[in-house]
């Protein structure tokens, strides 16, 4: 046994996902440098056991517990790689919040990543589903990332490009998932900040503070309001945020749907239209239903919630019932936005 390395057995996972859910890991280790990660990919004992790189827990799912080693990111550090005349560019290590990132920026000035306050989990985390809120993703203030591949234990370097982003996805939960740890990444903040208020419920939330002018503090203060007021706090009630993402449906599928349903809310992507599931699940009559301690939330028919001792079973489950009955009365497909770990 790599006594080095610490790695703990038959663990309790409850501490390390946001769903609150008491899933064991046969393996688990914490990782706070990229020489302990490879020295951990290339120790033998390891090498046939499946693998699952965990940040912040906060977009994960176990449906039951997990016979492999879990590798829990823990590698920190804010640097600036490079200062410009009107933007910096930040190395990060992956094991770093993601707010507390936020708010570091936003206490130096620096622009880019305000809309994307309070968004719980890990840097490390935030390329492979391309984080997004109020208007922004990451993608327009990404540069690069550093990776360790897992077969080979090599650093090698994405550039945006080659992580091909989309809605709430990456070259990181396609062809290469489960490939690479991300061990780093590279953000470019802007001195003199573009503010995007271009989301309604930011914009609304600004004027209603009587801001006509915000800076990125304002908007970051506006957006983590707004997030309280419809988002549950993990550390109260056990969630990941958005359960599903946003279906993105044909126009004819549309122009059906909008016969029946007049007000169905919509947002143009592409030759497509993205629709809201929120909406869809809420027609359905499922916000603030509860099935013993699994449930969806009541201020937002996206966030399944666990009130206590749900199990992942339990949450999937419901997840289903609510896939199945969006189907029924929409014709429409839902697909997690949470990682399902079996
Ligand atoms: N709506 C309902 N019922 C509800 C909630 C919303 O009908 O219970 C309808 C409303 O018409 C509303 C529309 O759905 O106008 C959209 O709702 P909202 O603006 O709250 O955004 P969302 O589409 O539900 C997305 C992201 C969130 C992100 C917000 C703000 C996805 C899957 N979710 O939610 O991301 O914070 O926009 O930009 O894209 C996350 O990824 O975990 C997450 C919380």
């Amino acid at each position: 046994m790599s006594q080095s390395l610490s790695i703990q057995e038959n663990f309790n996972l409850a501490e390390y996902n946001t769903m609150g859910l008491t899933a064991k890991a046969r393996y688990f280790i914490s990782i706070s440098s990229v020489q302990q990660l490879q020295t951990l990919l290339a120790d033998s004992q390891f090498q046939s056991l499946s693998k699952f790189m965990l940040g912040g827990g906060s977009n994960i799912l176990f449906i039951d517990d997990y016979d492999g080693l879990i590798i829990h990111m823990d590698i920190k550090g804010i640097e600036i790689e490079r200062e410009y005349k009107d933007c910096v560019l930040l190395k990060i290590g992956a094991g770093e919040n993601w707010h507390e990132l936020v708010i570091y920026c936003i206490e130096k000035g620096w622009g880019g990543i305000e809309n994307l306050s309070l968004i719980p989990g890990s840097v490390g985390a935030a390329p492979i589903q391309n984080i997004g809120a109020y208007g922004v993703e990451l993608e327009e203030v990404f540069d690069s990332l550093e990776a360790v591949n897992i077969e080979t234990g090599e650093i090698q370097s994405f550039n945006k490009e080659e992580c091909k982003f989309g809605y709430r996805d990456s070259v990181f939960k396609n062809e290469l998932k489960g490939a690479y740890v991300i061990t780093s990444v590279k953000l470019r903040l802007h001195k003199n900040p573009k503010i995007n208020t271009s989301y309604k419920a930011l914009s609304d939330a600004l004027e209603r503070k009587g801001i006509s002018d915000p800076t990125v503090k304002d908007v970051s203060d506006a957006v983590i309001e707004i997030r309280r007021s419809k988002l549950p706090d993990p550390a109260e009630i056990g969630n990941t945020g958005s359960f599903f993402k946003n279906p993105v449906i044909s126009k004819k599928q549309f122009n059906q749907l909008k016969i029946e349903y007049p007000e169905i809310p919509h947002y143009p992507a592409g030759e497509k239209v993205k629709i809201p599931a929120a909406w869809l699940i809420d027609q359905c009559g499922w916000k603030g239903r509860r099935f013993g301690d699994a449930g969806v939330h009541k201020m937002q028919a996206l966030v399944i919630v666990n009130y206590g001792k749900a199990t992942g079973g339990e949450i999937w489950a419901l997840a289903e019932r609510i896939q199945h009955s969006v189907k029924e009365k929409f014709g429409v497909d839902l697909t997690p936005e949470v990682n399902i770990v079996t």
